[in-house]
């Protein structure tokens, strides 16, 4: 049976003798995890503990009554079957690119407008070198991810900020229902205390560990798509606790421009056997955005098949 350790990359070890050993770890978590942390990343841990002094700073002054109320309004504390329709988390979105939006988000004082400012540029790097290990690893051109990713106006990069407070019947509402996630890569800073985020494998939850200081890494659709299939997107969700001080989440999600056009890369269809090729659809970003925004919990093959059925010249 395959070692069910969670992949650990040190990125240092990318710049001298073991960097073929490592890289090859990359590819055997993107092939058999579609997740892995990153360790020795580059972005100061001094700007991580601010980042997530704030984000806690925030929560308690401006969000955590906000999200009582809206308990309180559905009942959930006493609910007797389980929940479907709702997730127990409270979230705030910021967009970077193409344009941000993080001085219309009125109640973030300026502390924590310029940490995130900050570790949102660094993050962005760190995405764009991410995106051409995987290249390196996929036998694809330098820079071919990220070319088709831009579209005409760039690549989208937001920040998705959540808080999963202690909840009374964990396994009746989930922190986050199962899901995989559309768009590219996404980096998650979480909470190094509380675990809670849990990917499916082999059929099996497994718990992707608490690391402090790490940057955790999963693939989208999109990367299973151009990849077509060598490497997947993976079913995760978030389970909730029933005490302590709750679960900080801040996951940033590098994905295609809206007008980007996504399908299988022809250097990998080419060393593909002939019943493989094309496996995968051939769409504009944002109609799949369109199709997924409905079908967000749902398996995600049945959304490639629609996007097949509505394949055109794009
Ligand atoms: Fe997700």
């Amino acid at each position: 049976m395959e070692s069910l350790s969670f992949p650990v990359i040190n990125m240092e070890k990318l710049n001298g003798g073991e960097r073929a050993a490592t890289m090859e770890k990359i590819q055997d978590a993107c092939e058999n995890w579609g997740f892995f942390e990153l360790v020795n990343h580059g972005i100061p841990i001094e700007e991580l503990d601010t980042l997530e002094r704030k984000t806690k700073e925030h929560y308690k002054k401006c969000m955590e009554q906000r999200f009582k109320e809206l308990v309180a309004s559905r009942a959930l504390e006493g609910v007797q079957t389980e929940i479907k329709d709702m997730d127990w988390e409270s979230t705030f979105f910021v967009r970077h690119l193409p344009e941000s939006n993080i001085n219309e988000i009125s109640d973030l004082d300026d502390e924590y407008r310029r940490v995130m400012k900050e570790f949102a540029s660094k993050l962005e790097k760190l995405a764009e070198e991410l995106l051409d290990l995987l290249c390196e690893n996929l036998g694809l051109e330098k820079g071919y991810l990220k070319k088709t990713f831009y579209g005409s106006k760039g690549p989208t990069f937001g920040t998705k900020v959540s808080n999963y407070p202690p909840c009374p019947k964990p396994d009746l509402i989930k922190g986050l229902r199962a899901h995989t996630d559309a768009g590219g890569v996404i980096l998650l800073f979480q909470d190094d205390k509380v675990s809670g985020l849990q990917l499916l494998k082999d059929g099996q939850w497994i718990d992707v560990p608490p690391m402090r200081h790490s940057i955790v890494v999963n693939l989208g659709d999109q990367i299973e798509v151009i990849s077509n299939g060598k490497y997947k997107s993976v079913e995760h969700r978030v389970v909730t606790q029933t005490d302590g001080n709750g679960r900080m989440s801040i996951a940033s999600f590098y994905n295609p421009g809206s007008d980007a056009v996504i399908y299988p890369a022809p250097a990998v269809l080419e060393k593909e056997a002939e019943e493989k090729k094309q496996v995968y659809p051939k769409f504009v970003f944002e109609d799949y955005m369109k199709l997924y925004a409905g079908l967000k919990f749902q398996a995600k093959e049945p959304r490639f098949e629609a996007m097949k059925a509505v394949e055109t010249a794009v």
